[in-house]
């Protein structure tokens, strides 16, 4: 990132009103290009997101050979090439999480040698994850410790059937694209789903994949397939969309509709927790647009919300939205409880210690735990007055930018340039909507 700057977020004094369009989904985004760049032929990518991340994937996979051409800002045509090439240097996947995990699976049964690099973030999580598994198939994969740099030696790999110790969708997805250039079928099977827009674009492509439930949890089956070189279209960002959901939330006297959202049930724990918590809400025109839902989220001042428990099968379903969640819980009546959440550690930061410093300084009642937090709400005016740190965390940047604007005394967010990973357009559709 080039310019880092700090910005002054001030008390709002009036409700948010009108319609914004969301940006592109940055997980299906990164799987278009990923899934995309395997399918050996021409296809037209449209609604791509822009933000850093998503275009350290596409830097990558313009470096094994695959050609990029932009016809607007949003729509893009990918050729693929019948195989990829080696890479003359070092793949470089910046602050992104999803780019290294999901690489590393496509890389690992690659027949060359190729070289996955990070920022400091991204540099100091954990990578075990992904070289376990892909070491069980027979990867020759070098790192620093289980974290990035990862040296990888394309090769033969053999299928397996692994139980992921943890719900993770980059895990899933990593063991998935290794097991798409594997013969025979390899499984992977989770406890607790996490996002399935890996299974749903492999379908989508044609790719020979079978998902289900059995006794031993949710699985997922691939084997070595053909994928189909098919158009897609993306959905919005419900992770995005939840700042301005929070945002309408907690406002007095706003009222917002945000447009094209992402609605597939694995991403929609947030909206359950708004059931829970007393969120006015409404889901207007739903469909379905290259296998995935998508619809308007209407969201009003919701005056009356009350604490919740946030626990178990749900974390995966909202794990990036905890932080902008932990905003909604400390303008709620009462105790907010959010736990089986530890993965929150490895984040773009340590999401569990950063937020509750974080939010402290804000005035919050906050109590850091291992696996989550609590947040008592008391619905009592938040203090503000104070310089809060983005620790390199896009989304950490976002929720204290909401919070700011119910908080009596300005707050100072430093580094606040670090949204740019994912969503450089929040300030834009922030002064859509601001009276
Ligand atoms: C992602 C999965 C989640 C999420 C991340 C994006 C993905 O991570 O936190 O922002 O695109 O697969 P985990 O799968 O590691 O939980």
């Amino acid at each position: 990132m080039s310019s880092l700057k700090d910005i002054i977020c001030k008390k709002i004094k009036n409700g948010l009103k009108g319609e914004i369009i969301i940006p592109p989904d940055k997980s299906i985004s990164h799987r278009s290009l990923i899934f995309g760049s395997q399918t050996g032929g021409k296809i037209k990518i449209s609604n791509f997101s822009f933000g850093a991340d998503c275009r350290a994937t596409l830097e990558i996979i313009k470096a094994l050979g695959c050609e990029v051409n932009f016809i607007d800002k949003r729509t893009l045509i990918l050729n693929s090439p019948k195989e990829f090439c080696a890479p003359s240097k070092a793949l470089d996947c910046g602050n992104s999480g999803t780019s290294m995990r999901l690489l590393a699976g496509m890389l690992a049964a690659q027949n060359f040698k190729s070289m996955l690099i990070g920022d400091e973030s991204l540099s100091k999580r954990p990578m075990k994850r992904v070289i376990e598994p892909l070491s069980l198939m027979g990867a020759k994969i070098k790192s620093n410790n289980f974290k990035a740099p990862l040296e990888i030696e394309g090769i033969n790999l053999n299928p397996i059937e692994y139980f992921s110790p943890i719900a993770s969708a980059q895990v899933k997805s990593c063991i998935l694209l290794a097991g798409l250039n594997t013969n025979g079928i390899t499984t992977v099977y989770e406890k607790t789903l996490s996002r399935d827009h890996s299974e749903r674009m492999f379908k989508y492509l044609e790719a020979q994949i079978e998902t289900g439930q059995d006794k031993n949890g949710f699985y997922t089956k691939i084997q070595k397939s053909k994928l189909a070189p098919k158009d897609i279209e993306i959905a919005g960002d419900i992770s995005s969309a939840a700042f301005f959901m929070v945002m309408a939330a907690i406002v007095p006297d706003s009222k917002i509709i945000i447009k094209n959202v992402g609605l597939n049930p694995t991403r929609t724990g947030i909206l359950d927790v708004f059931d829970k918590m007393n969120v006015n809400y409404k889901i207007l025109d739903k469909k379905i647009i290259s296998n995935e839902e998508v619809g308007d989220i209407k969201v009003s001042y919701s005056p009356n919300m009350i604490g919740c428990e946030i626990s178990g099968e749900i974390i995966p379903r909202l794990i990036d939205e905890l932080p902008i969640i932990a905003v909604l819980a400390s303008c709620a009546e009462g105790e907010t409880t959010v736990k089986d959440a530890q993965d929150l550690r490895n984040k773009e930061s340590d999401r569990i210690s950063a937020l509750s410093e974080g939010l402290k300084k804000i005035g919050v009642e906050i109590e850091e735990k291992q696996d989550g937090f609590i947040i008592n709400g008391n619905k009592k005016e938040l203090i503000g007055g104070c310089e809060v740190e983005t620790h390199l965390d896009h989304r950490l940047a976002m929720s204290y930018f909401v919070a700011g604007l119910v908080c009596k005394n300005d707050v100072k967010i430093k580094d606040f340039n670090w949204i740019n990973t994912s969503f450089p357009e929040f300030l834009n559709l922030f002064n859509k909507i601001s009276p």
